[in-house]
């Protein structure tokens, strides 16, 4: 019941964002079919958390995957088909959260290239350094120290 709500709220924002702006289309097919599970944005309250956060997903995948085509290949085949040989993240993550299930039918081929590509454009944000870290997500740049 607690996942109908939030999917109710995703798809209220996604009405929203495309009313308002012309959003990224790569971001609004994220936040159809992937955001009720990863979050974009560090969580605040992580006991209802049911997926790694996506900043914390493409750190991995860039440590492990570091040119682009190669990474969204491997990520592409890994959404349709995931399985803990080829899981780039943590076993502890799998332990924790479950393998991801495959998202076969909810998303095509074609939408996943184009989300995973803007994913590895967008993320981790800068001054990222891992989940364990303090975050600056961006507030923290350009402090304006001195002048
Ligand atoms: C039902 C929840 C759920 C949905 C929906 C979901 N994921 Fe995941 N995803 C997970 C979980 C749980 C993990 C961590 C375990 C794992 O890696 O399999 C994960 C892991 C991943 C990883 C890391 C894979 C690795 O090598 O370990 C990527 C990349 C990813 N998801 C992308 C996506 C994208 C893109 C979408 C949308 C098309 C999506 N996920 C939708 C639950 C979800």
């Amino acid at each position: 019941m607690k996942l109908k709500n939030r999917l109710v709220t995703v798809g209220t924002m996604i009405a929203l964002t495309s009313f308002v702006n012309a959003a990224d289309p790569a971001e609004v097919l994220f936040d159809a079919k992937c955001a009720a599970c990863h979050s974009k944005t560090r969580p605040a309250d992580m006991s209802n958390v049911v997926a790694p956060a996506l900043m914390g997903v493409m750190r991995h995948i860039k440590m492990t995957y570091p040119n682009k085509e190669v990474a969204v290949k491997f990520m592409v085949d890994y959404i349709l088909e995931p399985t803990k040989e080829k899981a780039i993240c943590m076993p502890k993550k799998i332990e924790r959260f479950g393998l991801m299930p495959s998202q076969k039918g909810n998303v095509t081929e074609a939408e996943l290239k184009t989300i995973t590509s803007w994913m590895f454009d967008n993320f981790p944000p800068e001054g990222f350094r891992g989940m364990g870290h303090g975050n600056r997500q961006g507030k923290g740049q350009g402090r304006g120290q001195g002048k």
